[in-house]
C-alpha cells in the first residue's frame, strides 16, 4: 500500500493549480443519465472517486470517453470525459459498488426520473458518521415515487413518471438537494426543493442541468424552482474549480510560511474559510488568476470556529483547520455542527504532539511551537489531508499511511506540494 513520506520545516512558496471539484464532478457525471444524448465534461478531476463513479455508469451500460489534451492545454488541465447514456442496460447499482462510495448512491435520482424504476443498494455509514439517506427518500416519495427497502436495497417505481411537489427539506443537506434537483428536472408538473442545499457545487449541477435544456430557478438560494421537461439534451461543461482543494493548500501555507498563487481558485467559493484564515494571522490576496496566500514572519493566532452548511464554514476544511491550529497561540475553539464522529484525526495529530481535548461535538486546540514527525493514519480522505499539512510543519520525518483515502479526492498532492518546496514523496508498495 502506498504511503506519503514528509520531512517537515520548509516553507512552500510558488504556483499551485486548483484541479476541478470532486464533489462537483461527481453529481455531474451522475446527471448524465438523464439524458440519452452525450454529455462532454471538461476539467475533471483524476481521481480514485472518480474513476469509481466511472464503474458504477458504465455497469448501467454508459459510454465513457476521456480525450487527450488538446494544443494550448495547461499541464495540470482536468480531463474531459464523454459521457453518453444512450441506452440504460440495468437499472441497479449493486452493493459491490455502491458500498464503496456513498455518492453512487446518487443515480437514483435520475434512474428513477429517466427510467421510472431504480434498485440501488443501501450505502451504509462511513468513518464519519451514519450518515443516513432518509431525506433522499423522503424527496423521491414526494416526486411520487412508490419506494420499499428490501435486502439492502432501496427499490424505487413511478411507472407514470414523477410528479412535482414541494419538498421541504427538515435539515440542510447537499445529497438531498442534489437527488430532488436531478429528479425534478424530468418530473411532470412544478417542484419547489425548500431549505435546499446553497453549496458551489449544487448550482454548478444546477448550470450544467439548465444547459441541458432543464427548467431551474434559484439554485444558490434555499428555495430552488424547477418546471419538469420532458427531455433533456447533451451539452459542454466545465467543472468548476475545486474550493475544499483551495483550501487545503491555503491551511498548508499558513502552516508552514511562504507565499503561494493557487491558480485557478475562486475565492469567492470558500470565504468563509478565507476569513478565518485572515483572522489566524495569513494574507489574503485574491487577482485576476486566483487567490494569493502568504504568511510571513508572525505567529498564528487562535480561533473559533463552527461548521455549517455553506456559505458558513466548511465541514471538509475541519480537520485542515484542525491541524492548522495545533500551532497557533492560544487555545482555539472548533465544533462540528455536521457529521457527528468527524474528529478522527484527533487521535493521529496527538501523535505529532498536538493538545487536543473533546467535548462532544467540539475540540480545543491548545497551541504548541513543537509538532515532531510520526507515523499516522487516516480513516477518512479530509483526516488524512490534515496529516499531511501537520507533517509539513513537524520537525523529522512523518510516514503518512493509508493513503489511498488522499487518492480520493486529492489530484497528485505530493506532486503539487513538492514543486513549492516541501520535502515530501510518495513510496509505493
Ligand atoms: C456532501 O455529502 C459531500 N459529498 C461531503 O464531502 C460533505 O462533507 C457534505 O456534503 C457536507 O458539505 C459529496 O458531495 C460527494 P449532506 P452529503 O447530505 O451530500 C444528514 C468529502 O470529504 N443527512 O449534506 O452526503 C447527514 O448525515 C465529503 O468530500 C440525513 O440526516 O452530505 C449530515 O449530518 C465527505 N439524512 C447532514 O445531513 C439524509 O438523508 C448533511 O449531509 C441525508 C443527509
Amino acid at each position: 500500500m502506498d504511503r506519503i513520506r514528509i520531512t517537515g520545516g520548509n516553507e512552500l512558496n510558488g504556483t499551485i493549480s486548483i484541479s476541478g471539484a470532486k464533489n462537483a464532478a461527481l453529481p455531474l457525471m451522475t446527471a448524465a443519465l438523464l439524458t440519452d444524448d452525450t454529455l462532454i465534461l471538461d476539467n475533471v478531476p483524476r481521481l480514485a472517486d472518480v474513476a469509481q463513479l466511472q464503474r458504477i455508469l458504465g455497469n448501467h451500460g454508459v459510454d465513457i470517453m476521456t480525450s487527450g489534451k488538446r494544443p494550448g492545454d495547461s499541464e495540470y488541465q482536468g480531463q474531459t470525459l464523454h459521457i453518453s447514456a444512450k441506452t440504460i442496460i440495468d437499472t441497479t447499482a449493486p452493493y459491490e459498488l455502491v458500498s464503496k462510495m456513498r455518492a453512487s448512491f446518487w443515480v437514483i435520482a435520475p434512474l428513477i426520473a429517466r427510467m421510472g424504476e431504480a434498485k440501488v443498494s443501501l450505502p451504509g455509514g462511513c468513518a464519519i458518521g451514519t450518515r443516513p439517506v432518509d431525506l433522499l427518500i423522503m424527496a423521491l416519495e414526494k416526486l411520487g415515487a412508490a419506494i420499499q427497502i428490501d435486502g439492502g436495497y432501496v427499490v424505487c417505481k413511478a411507472p407514470k413518471g414523477l410528479k412535482g411537489a414541494t419538498i421541504d427539506f427538515p435539515k440542510v443537506t447537499v445529497s438531498g438537494t442534489h437527488v430532488a434537483l436531478m429528479a425534478a428536472t424530468l418530473a411532470k408538473g412544478t417542484t419547489v426543493i425548500e431549505n435546499a442545499a446553497r453549496e458551489p457545487e449544487v448550482v454548478d449541477v444546477a448550470d450544467c442541468l439548465l444547459k441541458m435544456g432543464a427548467k431551474i430557478s434559484g439554485a444558490g438560494t434555499p428555495r430552488i424552482v424547477v418546471e419538469g421537461v420532458n427531455r433533456l439534451n447533451g451539452t459542454r461543461h466545465t467543472v468548476l474549480p475545486d474550493r475544499i482543494e483551495t483550501g487545503t493548500y491555503a491551511m498548508a501555507v499558513a502552516m508552514t510560511g511562504g507565499d503561494v498563487q493557487l491558480a485557478g481558485a475562486r475565492p469567492e467559493l470558500l470565504q468563509s474559510a478565507l476569513d478565518v484564515l485572515v483572522q489566524a494571522g495569513a494574507v489574503i490576496t485574491p487577482n485576476n488568476e486566483g487567490v494569493r496566500v502568504a504568511r510571513n514572519g508572525a505567529g498564528l493566532s487562535a480561533v473559533k470556529v463552527s461548521t455549517a452548511p455553506f456559505p458558513g464554514f466548511p465541514t471538509d476544511l475541519q480537520a485542515q483547520l484542525m491541524a492548522l491550529m495545533t500551532r497557533a497561540k492560544g487555545s482555539s475553539l472548533i465544533t462540528e455542527t455536521i457529521f457527528e464522529n468527524r474528529f478522527m484525526h484527533v487521535q493521529e495529530l496527538a501523535r505529532f504532539g498536538a493538545r487536543i481535548s473533546l467535548d462532544g461535538e467540539t475540540a480545543t486546540i491548545e497551541g504548541t511551537d513543537r509538532l515532531r514527525g510520526a507515523p499516522v493514519m487516516a480513516t477518512d480522505l479530509r483526516a488524512s489531508v490534515s496529516l499531511v499539512i501537520a507533517g509539513l510543519a513537524a520537525e523529522g520525518e512523518t510516514m503518512v499511511n493509508r493513503i489511498y483515502h488522499l487518492d480520493r479526492g486529492f489530484e497528485r498532492l505530493e506532486e503539487k506540494l513538492s514543486a513549492c518546496g516541501a520535502d515530501i514523496e510518495r513510496i509505493s508498495g
